[in-house]
């Protein structure tokens, strides 16, 4: 018997605004099938739990100090996307570092948005890193999650200029846009394939 095909269920991890939360929900949610079937969070006031609720995706919350370490917390995440029969899992700006367990138990099967032209500039404050390196140029990077901090193989990338004297709210406005577009497509494209780096 041929088991049933989850690749098109795909789980989101979000820590904050959830601004890529929502570009998920109004460009891949429900659309050719595929359907974001979690929203998880490590912060129970994040607003992305919201937007999911809006938008009638169950959720589920992990806080860090509800586990007696990184790993328990992550082995229940991990436990809940199998419940959920998660194919894809989506990072879109869930800031806590994932177990090197939990990335092995989803290995190639995580992706992750990220606010620079990786491998320039990991970690946090990365549009802000890039303004005060004095950079021509940044962009947005969704890439396969490994055991770093914002490694792992990249996926697609978009570059913009950095006008001069460019204040950090109107370039972090102008990535966004780019994230905006560029996560939802790859997570269209994946959903659609067998994932796999
Ligand atoms: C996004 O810019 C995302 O690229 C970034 O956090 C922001 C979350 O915004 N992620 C990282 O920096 C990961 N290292 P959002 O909550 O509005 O989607």
């Amino acid at each position: 018997m041929v088991p049933p095909d989850n690749s098109k269920r795909v789980a989101v991890l979000a820590s904050g605004n959830g601004s890529n939360l929502q570009a998920l929900l109004d460009n891949v949610h429900n659309r050719d099938g595929v359907e974001i079937v979690r929203v998880i969070s490590d912060k129970p006031g994040a607003f992305a739990l919201q937007r999911a609720a809006a938008s009638d995706v169950p959720t589920a919350v992990f806080p860090r100090e509800d586990f007696e370490d990184r790993a328990a917390r992550d082995a229940a995440i991990a436990e809940q996307l199998r419940d959920d029969d998660v194919a894809l899992v989506v990072l879109a700006g869930y800031m806590a570092i994932l177990s090197p367990q939990f990335i092995r138990d989803f290995e190639g099967r995580i992706v992750n948005v990220h606010p620079s032209l990786l491998p320039k500039f990991p970690g946090l404050d990365a549009i802000g890193q890039a303004l005060r390196a004095g950079e021509a140029e940044t962009g947005v990077t969704v890439h396969y999650v490994d055991e770093g901090v914002d490694t792992g193989p990249t996926i697609a990338q978009e570059s913009l200029t950095i006008d001069p004297d460019e204040p950090l709210e109107a370039l972090t406005e102008r990535i966004h846009e780019i994230e905006h577009r560029l996560l939802p497509s790859v997570v269209a494209r994946l959903a659609q394939e067998k994932v796999s780096p």
